[in-house]
């Protein structure tokens, strides 16, 4: 027996000097326990490291509570969500290679929130929820929802919530235009809520096109109106106090000496310039006449302007 024993010894040794010590077996997460099965030999002490992001380069950080102990197993917290573990054995001068944990994904820590995306749209909002990872999904199927609350930010006092179970995607229709509606989700497994709920996201939300142009249109016949109605107004003031604009504009132009008319007209013929005393008071009817056209062209080019922009 005794020999049977120290057999089996030198045969371990033999491998472990050759082979190797023999790593840990079966490194796996449950929930949120990382574990691994110890060889057959009691006197195996463990080390264990991890890498927070598993597809980085960066060096691997040691669990200061799991290194040379006999523990064999690992509590993950929250904030190794996404991170690989790995695990070797440790015997006197032997070590064996390092086994490798799948990363650690929503399923073993209760941290995970909805991912959440919004896309507004004409009083309402088209949301898609997505997770962090799929395991969740994959692990209860049909029993992982999500409960999204929503209510209007800029409500006085305390805003009035509104929440929906969706399984995936959902429009949330009849919203308010141009309120700044906010949003949140939180996991429901088996209808009971999991982990935390998701950071607010808010929108302002559209209007219909439809209402945009019927107000349009509602503002440009009211402005239309006004400004032919102003320009009515005009158009009655002018003529009413026609003779005193005249005499308003009379003594203007006598104030231009007549030797600047002179030289304004030396270029044309003497006979076809009249003296500039007898075609004042012709003139004064012209700058009348047309001061009344120039009136109606701009209210009609303002009325077309206004019809072409609707
Ligand atoms: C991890 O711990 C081992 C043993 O104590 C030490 O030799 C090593 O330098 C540590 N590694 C890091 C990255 O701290
Ligand atoms: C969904 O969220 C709302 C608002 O937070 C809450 O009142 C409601 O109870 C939740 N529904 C479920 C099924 O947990």
């Amino acid at each position: 027996m005794i020999r049977h024993i120290h057999v089996t010894a030198v045969f371990i040794l033999v491998i472990e000097s050759t082979f190797g010590l023999e790593p840990p077996q079966d490194v796996k997460i449950v929930e949120s326990d990382l574990q691994w099965k110890p060889p057959n030999d009691d006197n195996v002490l463990y080390s264990l490291q991890y890498k927070l992001n598993s597809k980085s380069e960066d060096e691997w950080l040691n669990v200061s509570s799991h290194i040379g102990t006999k523990l064999k197993s690992f509590r993950i917290t929250p904030e190794f969500y996404g991170a690989v573990f790995r695990v070797r054995s440790e015997k006197e001068k032997h070590i064996s290679e390092w086994q490798y944990s799948n990363p650690v994904q929503c399923l073993n820590v209760e941290s995970c929130v909805p991912v959440m995306n919004l896309n507004v749209k004409p009083e309402m909002v088209h949301l898609t929820m997505t997770h962090m990872d799929r395991s969740l999904e994959k692990e209860y199927g049909e029993h992982v929802e999500f409960n999204v609350s929503y209510w209007k930010k800029d409500n006085r006092g305390y805003p009035e919530v509104q929440s929906i179970i969706i399984s995936r995607n959902e429009d949330i229709v009849n919203l308010e235009p141009w309120q700044n509606y906010c949003f949140q989700a939180e996991y429901l497994l088996f209808e009971k809520p999991y982990g935390n709920p998701s950071e607010e996201k808010c929108e302002i939300i559209p209007e219909r096109s439809e209402a945009v142009k019927r107000r349009v249109f509602f503002y440009s016949i009211l402005a239309t109106v006004l400004v032919s109605a102003m320009c009515g107004a005009c158009i009655f003031l002018l003529f009413k106090h026609h003779k005193k604009v005249k005499q308003c504009l009379q003594p203007l132009h006598l104030e231009i000496p007549d030797h600047y008319l002179e030289v304004l007209y030396n270029g044309f013929p003497l006979e076809a310039c009249p003296s500039p005393s007898s075609q004042s008071l012709r003139s004064y009817d012209m700058i009348t006449v047309m001061e009344h056209s120039n009136v109606e062209e701009n209210c009609q080019k303002e009325e077309q302007e206004k019809r072409s922009s609707t």
